[in-house]
C-alpha cells in the first residue's frame, strides 16, 4: 500500500475529504500523518479527530526559508512516505526540498491551471470575466503552480456570482477530484515519463516538459451536476 503525508496550513477541508474517503471508500492509502506549519490550523483537530498523528513545524521558529524546508523535510522523512500531498499548505517550498521528493510532491490549486496561478485565483476569475473555471491537481515542480497537471474539475462561472459562492463551487469539486487521484496514485496510476516527444499521445498531458501519464485512463473534466 502506497503510503502519504499531508501537509496543510489552515482549514483542511481537502485533507478531510482524503481522511474521509479513506473511511468510506477504502481508499487504499496509508496516511502516515498531517503536517501543519502553523499550529493554529483547524485541520489538525481534524486530522486528530480521526486518528492520524500530526504534527506542527512553524515556519515562524526558523530564520530562513531554507531552514525551514530543510526541518519540513526532516519531518517528512521520519514518516517515510511514498508521496507528499499539498492540501491548502500556504509556503513556497524552495527547489531544493522539491529535489527531495522527486515526482512525489502532489498539489491541489482553486483555478484551472495555466490560468490563475498564485493567490485570489476565485477573486481574478470573476474580474477576468472567464466562464469556467475550476481546480487543478498537479504536480510539484520548482516553479509555483506550474508542474504537471494530473486531473482538472471545471464549474461554471454564474452571472451573479460572488468570490464565496464561486469559491464554494469549486471547492466541492476539489473533494472529489484530490481524493479521486490519490486513489490513483495508490493504485500506481499515474506514472512521470522523460521529457521526450515520442511520449507524446491522446492519454499524455505535455506540461512543464514532465508528461504524466494516467495509466487508470481516467481523465476527466468534472462538472457540477454530474456524481
Ligand atoms: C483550497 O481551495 C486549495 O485548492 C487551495 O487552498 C484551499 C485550501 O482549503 N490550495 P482547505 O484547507 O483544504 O479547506
Amino acid at each position: 500500500m502506497k503510503s502519504i503525508v499531508i501537509l496543510i496550513s489552515g482549514r483542511g477541508s481537502n485533507m478531510e475529504a482524503i481522511l474521509r474517503a479513506r473511511s468510506t471508500t477504502n481508499l487504499p492509502v496509508d496516511i502516515r500523518a498531517v503536517i501543519s506549519n502553523r499550529p493554529d490550523a483547524k485541520g489538525l483537530e481534524t486530522a486528530a479527530a480521526h486518528h492520524v498523528p500530526q504534527r506542527v513545524v512553524d515556519h515562524k521558529d526558523y530564520a530562513s526559508r531554507e531552514d525551514f524546508d530543510r526541518a519540513l523535510a526532516g519531518t517528512i522523512d521520519f514518516f517515510q512516505p511514498d508521496f507528499v500531498v499539498l492540501a491548502g499548505f500556504m509556503r513556497v517550498l524552495g527547489a531544493d526540498f522539491i529535489a527531495h521528493f522527486p515526482n512525489r510532491i502532489i498539489n491541489i490549486h482553486p483555478s484551472l491551471l495555466p490560468s490563475f496561478p498564485g493567490l485570489h485565483t476565485h477573486r481574478r476569475a470573476l474580474a477576468a470575466g472567464v466562464k469556467i473555471h475550476g481546480a487543478t491537481v498537479h504536480l510539484v515542480t520548482p516553479d509555483l503552480d506550474c508542474g504537471p497537471i494530473i486531473a482538472q474539475a471545471a464549474v461554471p462561472v454564474l452571472p451573479d456570482d460572488t468570490e464565496q459562492a464561486l469559491a464554494e463551487r469549486v471547492l466541492a469539486q476539489e473533494h472529489i477530484i484530490y481524493p479521486r487521484v490519490i486513489g490513483w496514485l495508490a493504485a500506481g496510476g499515474v506514472t512521470c515519463l522523460p521529457p521526450a516527444p515520442s511520449n507524446a499521445g491522446p492519454n499524455v498531458l505535455q506540461f512543464d516538459q514532465l508528461p504524466v501519464r494516467h495509466q487508470a485512463g481516467e481523465d476527466f473534466l468534472r462538472v457540477p451536476g454530474g456524481e
